[in-house]
């Protein structure tokens, strides 16, 4: 979900509207603003996207130089008008937005409905308004405050009210809030991307910490009455970031992206034949000491640290074990202090994820993160970072931050097995080299996509879909079916090549498309072998495959060819096709790639 607020001397409801397009890949299933007026607040909900908003209130008086305004992601309650933020208190002269979920709500709601309090809602956030109501003796700042005394979970709020003409009044626990102050007035989001026209410095509020936003001042509380200074960010990327650049769409111009960003995550990583990652903040012996590793993730990062996986145990061999964070942080797993847990999220705020890091950490593993968010939770809580240089994403299915996130592990792999003595220094120098080369091979890749895009309005209109691949190759396919089911809605189903006698094959009748990643590996022919298995069924096969295979094409209708590289590191580049080959099918089933249905890009519930 997204939030934005604004007080200062220009008229606030487009300010407000703009804020929120730029957050709405965060959710976008109803949107609303709250904005002062002279006979209270002005509230505004709609369902679906921020243009139905936009359009709603295009026309609308609205002069008030003092708003919020919400872009959601449902939790609590289905998407409608009544359960769109801002929610309001019974006077509706206090407004509320939030991100988060309140747990102890249920209790709470029912002990205000007790009070007199009358709910419209089936929202968790409508209780804020409420407590806030409950707690207001004058003092926005005061009664923010003890209303989040009295609630368990998480969120990040902002909060307006009639009678402090304005003030806004932000807080958070385990959500983001980022402040800035513009030349015309003060700003808050969820997300810098809301801000950085305004301002780039900006305050990433912590745990517990409030601000009070005023038209020509920001004031920061720990509690009301201690007041402290906030430290400042500089952002320093370019504002084009959030533009799609001549691309049909961010997912396009983002995955035109990747091999900017193998080249800035590489940058400056090898010296003299020795891999350096500073950030990671552990000595030779500590490192060396590691025993195990966990890599925890969720969605698309989770692929990521399939692909890891192999890599650690096949360079340094080290016991690596991957798991859905969601999994992880409730059963018991085995942790010593010398257990690395590695967190990959690119927003560094997925709270499944941030959960299994506190976890771990608690049980006494080392906690390396690799993020795309500098200052993000999990960049902040654990002992380690490493950044992956994809910059801001702005698609819903993540491309290039995937991509940064395989080369940073790649690294970590090849870091991890020179420490413990298992590659030399020439060996590391060969394969950071042609870890290197990647970049110009996705260029290649990227550079004619026919047959992709062939193959895939071959398959546009299959109901079902299976994409197999061994070893390294069924990670990728872990990851181009989830591409593919994420912005298409067409099923996908990966399996391991040669698992897939044992069930998946059930499947396949005429024309089923068989996605198969069959590019030059130890297990080549295997998988040649599961090829024939699925077109003696009538599959429809589409290959990806290492230039000069002539051979595969008696065993696939469709071959996509990518450069050959070692088998390490078909994941950088095999996975580039499969991004496209899911974009190409998605636009050709006239679906919103950048936005597709029920997803939201980064997910602060649990
Ligand atoms: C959401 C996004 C996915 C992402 C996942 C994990 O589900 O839609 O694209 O992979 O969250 O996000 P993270 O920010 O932790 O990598």
């Amino acid at each position: 979900c997204g939030i934005v607020g604004y007080t200062g001397s220009r008229p606030v409801k487009d300010i407000l509207i703009e804020g929120l397009k730029r957050l709405e890949y965060r959710g976008y299933d109803s949107a609303g603003i709250a904005v002062e007026g002279e006979n209270g607040l002005d509230i505004v909900h709609c369902v679906g996207k921020v243009e139905g908003l936009a359009e709603k209130v295009a026309d609308r008086d609205m002069p008030g130089t003092c708003g919020i305004g919400h872009t959601r992601w449902a939790t609590h309650g289905r998407p409608s008008e009544e359960n769109a933020h801002p929610h309001t208190s019974c006077d509706s002269r206090i407004a509320v937005v939030h991100n988060g979920i309140i747990e102890n709500f249920a209790e709470l709601r029912e002990s205000l409905i007790a009070h007199g309090h009358v709910f419209t809602s089936d929202t968790d956030t409508e209780v804020l308004a409420h407590l806030i109501e409950d707690a207001y003796e004058g003092d926005l700042l005061h009664a923010v405050h003890s209303a989040t005394q009295r609630v368990i979970g998480a969120y990040g709020l902002a909060a307006v009210c009639a009678d402090e003409p304005g003030t806004v009044i932000a807080t958070r626990k385990d959500s983001p809030i980022v402040i800035g102050k513009g030349e015309d007035g003060s700003y808050v989001a969820s997300d810098i991307i809301a801000l950085i026209d305004a301002t780039r410095d900006v305050v990433i509020l912590g745990d517990n910490q409030f601000a009070k936003l005023m038209p020509d001042s920001i004031e920061y509380y720990k509690e009301p009455g201690e007041r402290f200074e906030p430290e400042v960010t500089r952002i320093d990327w370019d504002v084009d970031l959030a533009e799609k650049g001549g691309y049909p769409d961010f997912m396009m111009k983002e995955i035109h992206e990747q091999p900017r960003v193998v080249r800035d995550t590489l940058a400056g990583r090898l010296t003299g034949g020795t891999l350096t990652i500073d950030e990671l903040d552990l000595s030779h012996e500590e490192l060396n000491l590691i025993d195990r590793v966990y890599v925890i993730a969720c969605g698309t990062s989770y692929h990521a640290g399939l692909v890891a996986k192999q890599l650690i145990e096949g360079w340094a061999r080290i016991p690596t074990e991957v798991e859905v964070a969601s999994e992880f942080r409730y059963r018991n797993p085995i942790i010593t202090p010398t257990t690395l847990v590695v967190a990959v999220s690119q927003s560094g705020e997925t709270a499944d994820t941030l959960a299994a890091i506190r976890d771990a950490r608690v049980r006494g593993a080392k906690v390396f993160g690799i993020t795309n968010v500098v200052g993000s939770p999990v960049a902040r809580e654990s002992d380690g970072v490493i950044y992956t240089k994809a910059n801001k994403e702005i698609a819903v299915a993540s491309t290039k931050s995937f991509l940064g996130q395989v080369v940073s592990l790649t690294l970590l792999s090849m870091l991890l097995a020179q420490t413990k003595g298992k590659l030399t220094t020439s060996q590391i120098k060969l394969l950071f080299k042609e870890l290197a080369d990647t970049a110009e091979q996705i260029e290649t890749i990227l550079s004619d996509t026919t047959a992709i895009d062939e193959a895939a309005l071959a398959c546009k209109d299959a109901c079902s879909s299976l994409f197999i691949g061994r070893g390294l190759g069924s990670a990728i396919c872990a990851e181009g079916a989830l591409k593919l089911k994420e912005i298409s809605y067409l099923h996908a189903e990966s399996y391991p090549a040669g698992e897939m006698k044992h069930g998946p094959i059930a499947l396949i009748d005429e024309g089923f498309p068989v996605v198969a990643v069959a590019t030059q590996s130890p297990t080549y022919e295997k998988t040649i072998s599961n090829l024939q298995e699925s077109r003696a069924r009538g599959a429809m096969v589409v290959a990806i495959a290492t230039e000069g295979d002539t051979e595969i094409k008696k065993h696939a209708e469709h071959v996509i060819y990518i450069p050959k590289v070692r088998d390490c590191f078909s994941p950088i580049t095999a996975s580039v096709p499969l991004q496209l080959f899911a974009r190409a099918i998605a636009v050709a089933r006239g679906c919103d790639v950048d936005q597709p249905r029920n997803l939201a890009k980064s997910v602060t519930v649990e």
